[in-house]
Formats: structure tokens, sequence, C-alpha cells
């Protein structure tokens, strides 16, 4: 008897473009996975709306996320690639875990913090955010959870909720364990390298996007932030150094000590000119299939509705168990 195969879940959120931490963090990772696992790969436009979104770019962004996906490799016919408004469940399991989710722990949420100190009105949806995460992960049962370093608490929580109900009920969700980098689980600003590389920041030499030109993607990398020590070693007494270095070791797969052996003598100028060259040759096929993939709608389209219709099929399934165990009639 062949053994079932793990099951990988993990998506991003179509709100803007994705910068290299996104790619390094979580993405780049995706298209192995299809693999050797059952992988779903989703785009959270339901995530996306906890801010404000302009509905046109929203719809644009969703359909880049998708694009992206297929143009890092992601494979429909080896992985379920869908949009998670297109799956209801996810709301209808989302809601039954708000009502054994504590209001505490929602406001422990880092993210959650970081997100309502820039907003003016804090609304319901970006407290929960984590809770619809929850149930995009257990609708699956997945067992692996791709992501970077900042989405620890939010799987951790996750798990939470599944011993919950599991305890309140009977044994339901799979208990999920993050999966990520080794190196380049939490890419930082290449302009403050104390804070983590975002697309909302304002500062766009802080971050460089999967898409950005070679030229910008030279220059950023030429400008970032470094230390006047003058000595290439690994270490958090630099971390402008390190963050270069962990996005060099992502792009060009060397190790770290290879690239501090080798840097050594060579000095931060050479360490970043190959930096970026190494990003420029991993972004620029991955650009180039990206164009094609965008402007064929018809692909698209049809990629995103035979995966949601499979999403579909699997989430129903466990929807329709917790339903029953915590004593809802079929109807
Ligand atoms: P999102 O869209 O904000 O980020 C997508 C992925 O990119 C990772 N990431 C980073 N990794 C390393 N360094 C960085 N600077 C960096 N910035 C972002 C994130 O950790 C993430 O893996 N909540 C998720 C979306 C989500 C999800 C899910 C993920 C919704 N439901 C279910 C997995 C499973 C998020 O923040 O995506």
């Amino acid at each position: 008897m062949t053994e079932k195969k793990k099951i990988v879940y993990s998506g991003i959120q179509p709100s803007g473009s994705l910068t290299i931490g996104n790619y390094i963090g979580a993405l780049s990772n995706f298209a192995e996975l299809q693999e050797n696992y059952d992988c779903l790969y989703c785009v959270v436009d339901q995530h996306a709306i906890t801010v404000e979104q302009e509905p046109a770019k929203l719809r644009k962004n969703t359909l880049d996320v998708l694009a992206l996906y297929l143009a890092c490799g992601l494979d429909p016919d080896k992985a379920i690639i869908y949009i998670q408004s297109h799956v209801p469940q996810h709301v209808q399991l989302g809601w039954v875990l708000n009502t054994i989710t504590s209001l505490g722990q929602l406001n422990r949420m880092t993210q959650y913090k970081d997100k309502a100190k820039k907003s003016k009105e804090i609304y319901a949806g970006l407290l929960n955010y984590p809770v619809l995460m929850a149930a995009d992960i257990l609708l699956y049962q997945a067992d692996l959870v791709p992501v970077g370093e900042d989405q620890r608490q939010h799987i951790e929580l996750t798990r939470d909720l599944a011993e919950r109900f599991n305890h309140r009920y009977s044994p339901t969700f799979v208990l999920p364990e993050m999966l990520s980098s080794k190196v380049g689980a939490r890419i930082m600003s290449l302009q403050d390298p104390t804070s983590k590389m975002s697309k909302s920041d304002p500062d766009e030499n802080g971050y460089i996007l999967v898409l950005d030109e070679p030229d910008a993607i030279r220059r950023k990398i030429k400008r970032a932030v470094t230390d006047s020590l003058g000595q290439v070693t690994y270490s958090e007494d630099q971390p402008g150094l390190k963050n270069l270095i962990d996005i060099y070791a992502s792009f060009s797969k060397k190790s770290v000590e290879d690239i501090v052996r080798d840097y050594e003598s060579l000095g931060y100028g050479a360490l970043k000119e190959d930096t970026a060259q190494a990003v420029v040759e991993v972004l620029e096929p991955i650009q180039g299939r990206f164009k094609e993939f965008r402007q064929d709608k018809a692909l698209l389209e049809k990629i995103y509705k035979e995966g949601g219709e499979k999403a579909r099929y699997l989430a129903n399934k466990t929807l329709r168990k917790v339903h029953k165990k915590i004593g809802f009639i079929e109807g």
C-alpha cells in the first residue's frame, strides 16, 4: 500500500506587488513541495480586504498573484491553485472557530498590533484575520504550512484552535506544522535592517519587488544600508550585511559559510554587486513567464475555476464533519 502523501497548504495576499521577502520566505519553496506532497496554494483575497482595497486593484492583484504562482513553477496538474473567495467554506469554518477563539489571544497577535497601530479605525476583520487563516489551513487537514517567520504566531493559534475543537468534540483536525526556510525566513528592509521587508514600506528603497526591473534591483541593493566595520561576517551586530548575505544565499543557493569566506577579502562592494546579479538572474526569467501567463486570461480563468472546484470538494468534506459534530442539522 502506498503511504498517503502529506498535505501542504499556503496562501499569499493579493495586496499589491510581492517583495523578495514573500518570494524567499514562502513562494520560492512552493514549486519543489508540489513534487512530493499534495499541495494547495491559495490567493487569499478575503484576507486582503482586512485593509481597504480599491476593487479594480484587488482584481488586478489577484490575477497577478495567480500568474506569479505559475511563473514560479506551480503546476495545476500537481497542485490545487485557487482563489479563497471561491470557496465559501473558509468563512463558514472561520465562524465556527471564532466561537472558540479567545479575544485575549487575538489581541496579542503582533501582526494585528502592528497593523492596528497604523489604522485610524480598527475593524473586526483585522482582529479576526488569524481565525480565517486557521480555517484556511484546517479545512484541508494540512500537515505543513510553508510561510515566513512572521506567520509563526498565526500557526500557533491555528494549532491551539485545532486542539481546542478536537478536545471539545472529538479528534477532527490535523495539527499543522510551520515549514520555514533555514535562511531567509525573515528578510529585512534594505534601508532599516531592524524591520521586516514589506510592500507597505513608504520608502521604496527598502524593498525589492519580484517584478522590479533589473536596474532598480541593482540600484536598491547598491544603496542598501550596511555598517562602517568593513568586515564581512554573519552576525546580528551587522544586521544590514546579514540580510544581504541571507538574500544572496537564498538566490544563489550558496551557503552562508561559503559567502562569508569568499567575500572576506572582496568586501561589501563586491558582495552587493554579486547579490544583485544573483537576484536578477533568478527573477528575470520569472518576470518573462509572468508576462506571458498574465496575458492569458482564459488560462488563468480555467486554472482558478478548476482549482476552486477541487478545493470546494475537499473543504466541504471537512465542514460537513465539523457541522455534524457541533450539532447542526444537515440541510
Ligand atoms: P502575506 O501575503 O503577507 O505574505 C506571504 C508570505 O510571505 C512571507 N513573508 C516574508 N518572508 C520572509 N521575509 C519577509 N520579509 C516576508 N514578508 C512576507 C509571509 O510569511 C507569508 O508566508 N497570513 C498570510 C497569508 C495567509 C496564509 C493562509 C498563509 C492567509 N491564509 C494560510 C498560509 C496558510 C500572509 O501574511 O501573507
